[in-house]
Formats: structure tokens, sequence, C-alpha cells
């Protein structure tokens, strides 16, 4: 993908990194802003205690960053517990609890999950889950940790940043992982966010009374007894207006020191970082993400889209399946057919890659355009099911580059398809009325097959959507008309009027009119 240098994005690091605490929450089988409800305790907890700008920084990312490691190991975890997330919705809250607690609600759950087996049988199988997960669960603490200090790395954060990640599942009686540090040895911003979390998960279960009593009871093993005092001593005052609902305004606003704005490149570099961090939710995906972008980025250039929109075409290719987060690790890597329920689940991912976009204003086109890789134009697809007129190029692009680059990976139900038979695949999804022709041969190009020439191609070499404006220019609709008309912006309908002006050969709309009439263009639009 070449530099932007002339994008002006705007995108706010803590706009980023706060959207992608929503796919953690998700990962972590937690209510969506449950992170950013921490990250606003976790700042005023950290003023409360006079903490320096520079540290407040620290303790507000560490908050937001915490599962950044979240989908590290979930194929593991998922063989061995059934869906991991269900596995942390019981287990999240009574981590920081004691050993005992954690043990009933991980029996609790497992029985759950083997309610079909007898009971000796049962017994026998959970004996062997906890045994194994016993032995693996400091390496599965340890990845987790190690991706969230690699990925936070390339969101451009420094070193201490990230050694605190690497400790946020420690516990101040040194009974944490991965290393069991203990006390003072914890960086404060681990020992500061460690509590927050706890008491934000308990208020929302039981008010200011739950949560002022879990924390204290937790005061001298998971907590530091000093910042349970202080919290103790203020919590209805710093839990205030956290039970109103969103936090996600008063996140941004929150945010100490000076506002990090990125760069186009920083941009592109922390979309890579997303895509990675997506991809690591199964082995089945490892790649897919950036392969995706890549795909269509370059069918995006051949189609003749403006750089503003290949642009927009690669990142949404990065952050396409960030919703995947959302969905066990036990459907994404199961071997069989998936049940009706299992299902449902899969078509919620790009509702979720939605949702965690779009919660912010400045990535909320992107958002937009990367939910809608599901969607076909027949209105078979999801999670909206969109027919054709709202799926602007650049989206019909995506949608066919996803599906092509999905069949040349292997799946847990099938190996992977050799490019030939992925390409005629291809090519009957766009028979069968799914997939836009002209997206698809670009795909397919771009992904170096040779491409038949079509009907449609041969009018002057029209691609079908510079068929569509050109209708409509003849018909005498005003360039914002079509924009409408098509969903696409004023300045696309420009880029699209020049490249038919010029391939045609004419320089004004009386000239076009002429050659839609000559090619008998007009028939089938209004
Ligand atoms: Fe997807």
């Amino acid at each position: 993908m070449q530099k932007h240098t002339s994008r002006t994005s705007r995108i706010r690091l803590a706009e980023l990194v706060a959207a992608l605490s929503i796919a953690t929450d998700l990962a972590m089988g937690q209510p969506m802003e449950y992170v950013l409800g921490s990250c606003v305790l976790s700042v005023r907890l950290g003023e409360t205690l006079g903490l320096s700008v520079n540290e407040l920084r620290e303790v507000y990312y560490l908050a937001l960053l915490r599962y950044l490691g979240c989908n590290a190991g979930t194929h593991e975890q998922a063989a061995l517990v059934g869906d991991e997330l269900a596995m942390r919705t019981a287990t999240v809250p009574v981590y920081g609890g004691e050993p005992s607690q954690f043990m009933d609600a991980m029996v609790s759950h497992l029985r759950m999950l083997h309610m079909d087996l007898a009971s000796p049988d049962v017994d026998r199988v959970i004996a062997q889950v906890l045994l194994t997960l016993q032995n693996v669960m400091q390496e599965l603490a340890a990845g987790h940790c190690e991706v969230g200090q690699r990925l936070a790395s390339r969101f451009g954060f420094g070193e201490s940043l990230q050694q605190a990640l690497g400790q946020a599942y420690e516990r101040w009686d040194g009974q944490g992982v991965p290393g069991g540090m203990k006390g003072e040895a914890i960086a404060a911003s681990a020992r500061i966010v460690s509590l927050a979390h706890d008491a934000v998960l308990f208020h929302r279960m039981g008010g200011v009374e739950m949560a002022v009593a879990v924390v204290k009871e937790r005061a001298g093993t998971a907590h530091e007894p000093r910042i349970v005092e202080r919290f103790c001593q203020a919590a209805p005052h710093l839990l205030a207006g956290l039970e109103a609902g969103s936090s996600w305004e008063a996140v941004l606003s929150l945010e100490p020191g000076e506002q990090t704005i990125l760069s186009e490149e920083q941009f592109d570099n922390a979309c890579r970082a997303i895509a990675d961090f997506t991809d690591l939710k199964s082995p089945y995906l490892l790649g897919h993400s950036s392969g995706v972008a890549e795909l269509a980025a370059e069918a995006a250039r051949r189609c003749g889209l403006p750089e503003d929109d290949i642009v927009a075409v690669w990142r949404a290719g990065m952050l396409h399946d960030v919703g995947r987060t959302g969905v066990s690790s036990g459907i994404w890597g199961k071997p069989g057919p998936l049940s009706d329920s299992e299902w449902e689940r899969v078509r919620l991912h790009s509702y979720y890659s939605e949702r965690v976009l779009t919660r912010s204003s400045a990535l909320a086109q992107l958002g937009a355009l990367a939910a809608s890789h599901h969607e076909r134009l027949d209105g078979s697809g999801y999670h909206r099911g969109a027919s054709a007129s709202p799926l602007t190029p650049a989206a019909r692009i995506l949608a066919a580059a996803d599906a092509y680059h999905a069949m040349t990976e292997p799946r847990p139900h099938r190996p992977a398809l050799a490019p030939e038979a992925a390409a005629e695949a291809l090519r009957s999804e766009v028979r069968a009325g799914r997939l836009d022709g002209e997206a698809a041969n670009a795909v397919l190009a771009a992904a170096g097959h040779r491409i038949r020439t079509t009907r449609r191609a041969l009018v002057a070499g029209l691609s079908e959507r510079e068929v569509e404006v050109l209708r409509l220019l003849a018909r005498g609709h005003s360039k914002k008309d079509i924009a409408g008309l098509l969903f696409i912006s004023e300045k696309t309908v420009s880029h699209h009027t020049q490249h038919i002006y010029s391939k045609i050969g004419v320089s004004t709309r009386a000239g076009a009119t002429l050659f839609a009439l000559q090619h008998d263009l007009l028939s089938a639009m209004g």
C-alpha cells in the first residue's frame, strides 16, 4: 500500500483506542463500554491519589488497553472450556477474589458445558480440564500480556505503558499472573486500573454499596490497601454518572495531557495492528484482514476509484472483521457444520464491527463501509440484508475481496480452495446476482487471474457504475441528485463523469446523452 500524504483523517489516538476497547469488552464477555467506565474511574482515582499528568496519562491508556491481548490463545482456551466468552463472563468478576471463588465459577461453567454427560463422566472431564488449565494458565496469561504489549508498541505507546500492560493481571499479594509480582513492584498504574476494573464491574451489579464491599474484601489480596481506602472514602463521588449509561464522551474529554492526533501513516499502522489483533482470534484467520485490505485496494485502483476511496477500502479491509472478537473462537474453529444458533452468532460479527467502529464519529464512515462486507446485491447478505442500491463501488469491491480471499484460506470444515476454483466460485456468485461483476473482475485481476471481457465492458470500456452515472447524466440529473440516488459523494460523481467523458470521447452533457441514446443505455433507469 502506498504511503498517504494528503489525507486528512484527524483521528485522535484516544478515540481509536476507546473504540478498540469496545471490541475487548466483547472478547472478555463483558457488557459494552465496561472498559470505558473503568477508564473514567481509573483517572478519577488517580487524581485523588495526586498523580501527575504523565502518570494519569499512563493510567488512562492502561485502563483502555488492559485487554488488548484478549484474542491471544482463545482458540486453545475454547478447545478446553467451550465458549471462552461465557467462561470469561463467569470468571472475570472472581479473578480478584479467593482462589476457591475462581475455581467454583470455572466448575459451574464446565458443568453447564458438559450437562449432557452422566455424573461420573462429567466429574472426570472437569477434573481433567482443571488440571490442564492449571498447567497452561500461566502461559495463557503471559501470551495475553505479551501480545498486548507488542500491539501497544505498534500504536506508538512507550516502554512504561508496555511494562504496566505486562502486569495487568498481577495481584498485590503476589498470587497474580504471569509473573507473580507483589506489592509496589507492580506499576502504580496497574494497581489503580486493576481496582477500577473490579469496582466498575460490581458497581454495575449492585451499585456503590456492592462495589465498596467487594473492593474492601479484596484489600491486601488483589488490591493495594492504600488505594482501596482512598476509593472507599470517596466511592459515591468517584462512581458518579457511571451507572447512567455511555461513558464515551466522558472518556474522550478526560484524556490527561495533550491530545494525540494520528498522522496518516500512524493511522495506517494502527489499522494494521487492529487487523492483527482481529486475526489472532483463530489460526484459520491469520493474515485474512491484511490480505483482504491489499486485495481490495488493488481492485479499487483497477476500477479507477478516486485515491481517497482506495485508501478507505484499504483501511476498511484492515478493520472489517474486528467484530469477530465478539464471537467465540470455538465457533470460528468448529470443524463441523454450524448450528442455527451458532450461525446467528457468526452473522453478528459484522454488526459488532459496526458498533465498535461507528462509536467514534471520526471512524463512522469507515466503520459503515467495513461492516458492509457480508452484504450482497440481492439482499441475501448480512447483517443489514441491504440490497444493491446502498452498496457503493467500494463496498462491492470489499465484499468481493473478502469472499475471494476467504475461499483461498483454509477453514476448519474445508481446505483452502486453489486460486482457479476460488475464482470460479466468485464468478458463480456474480452469476447468481449476489456480487458485483465489475468488482469481482477487478478482485480477480488484482489476484493475478486473467479476466474475460464482459458484454457490459464492451460499451466503450465503461464500467457498470459508469453506465449508471451516464444514464442519470443523460436524463438531466444534477451531480448532487446523482450522488443522492447512487449513495456516493459528489466528488465521486465528478470523478466518474470525467472518466466517462474521456472514455466515450465527448466534452459535454449533450454529447454524453447522444452517446447513451446511440448505445441504448437509457432503458433500465429513470
Ligand atoms: Fe467477516
